[in-house]
C-alpha cells in the first residue's frame, strides 16, 4: 500500500475482534514508525503507554463512555508527552551531530522554550499528534484498523494510568482487526473554503 492509498483507506473503526493478538513484530513496526514522525528540535516529547493489562482496560472504558474498542482492539496506546522533556538532558536529542552543532542546538531549544508552559504544552500535542498519524498509517499499511479517541474523562484515565506530572494525554489509540465497515465519511470541507490564499 503506498502512503496516498494508506491515507484514503485508514477510517476510524469502532468494533474489533477481541479474540485476535496483534505479533510482536507489527507492534514493533508501528512503534518504529511512531517516533520517525518529527518533533521540534527532535525532542521526541511522546511517552507511549501500552496498556496490556484487561482489568486496566475495562477501568479505561468505564472511563470513555464504555467505548468498546478501548477492550476489544488488540492494541492499546495513550499517546501522552512530557512537557518537559525539553530541559530533560536535551543534549541526547542531538547524540549523533558533533559537539559544537549539538551545544548550538541545546541553546537555542532551551531559549525557545524557557518560561513558555502554553508553548512546552502544545509542542506536546503537536508531537503526539504527528506520531499518532504515523501509527495510524503504519498500522493501516499492515492491514491492521485504528480508531483515535478524546472521548473519555481526562483527568480519570489520568489517575488509572499514573500519568507523572507535568506530563499531557494527546490522546487514545485502538488498533486492531476491525469487524465492522466505517460509517460513511461525515463530508470534508472543500478546499476553496479551507485554503487561504496568502493572507486571512
Ligand atoms: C483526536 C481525535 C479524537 C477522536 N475521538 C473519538 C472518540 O472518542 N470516539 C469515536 O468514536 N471517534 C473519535 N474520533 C474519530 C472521529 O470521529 C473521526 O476521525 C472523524 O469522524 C473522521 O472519520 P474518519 O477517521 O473515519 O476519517 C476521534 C478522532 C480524533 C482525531
Amino acid at each position: 500500500m503506498n502512503t496516498i492509498e494508506a491515507i484514503r483507506h485508514r477510517r476510524s473503526i469502532k468494533q474489533y475482534d477481541p479474540n485476535y493478538v496483534m505479533n510482536q513484530e507489527d507492534l514493533n513496526t508501528i512503534l518504529q514508525a511512531a517516533v520517525l514522525a518529527p518533533t521540534s528540535f527532535n525532542i521526541q516529547h511522546w511517552r507511549f503507554v501500552h496498556v496490556q493489562d484487561q482489568a486496566i482496560r475495562q477501568q479505561l472504558r468505564a472511563a470513555a463512555w464504555d467505548q468498546a474498542q478501548v477492550t476489544d482492539a488488540s492494541t492499546l496506546l495513550l499517546v501522552t508527552g512530557d512537557t518537559l522533556s525539553w530541559q530533560e538532558s536535551p543534549e541526547r536529542y542531538w547524540a549523533n551531530v558533533d559537539q559544537q552543532t549539538r551545544e548550538t542546538l541545546v541553546t537555542m531549544l532551551q531559549d525557545f522554550y524557557r518560561d513558555r508552559e502554553w508553548l512546552q504544552r502544545d509542542e506536546v500535542i503537536r508531537s503526539g499528534a504527528m506520531a499518532a498519524q504515523n501509527i495510524m498509517l503504519a498500522a493501516e499499511d499492515l492491514g491492521y484498523q485504528t480508531s483515535p479517541m478524546i472521548g473519555f474523562d481526562i483527568d480519570k484515565v489520568g489517575e488509572i494510568i499514573r500519568l507523572p506530572e507535568n506530563h499531557v494525554i494527546v490522546m487514545m489509540l485502538a488498533i486492531g482487526k476491525g469487524t465492522t465497515q466505517a460509517y460513511p465519511r461525515g463530508g470534508q470541507l472543500p478546499l476553496s473554503e479551507i485554503v487561504i490564499k496568502d493572507q486571512f
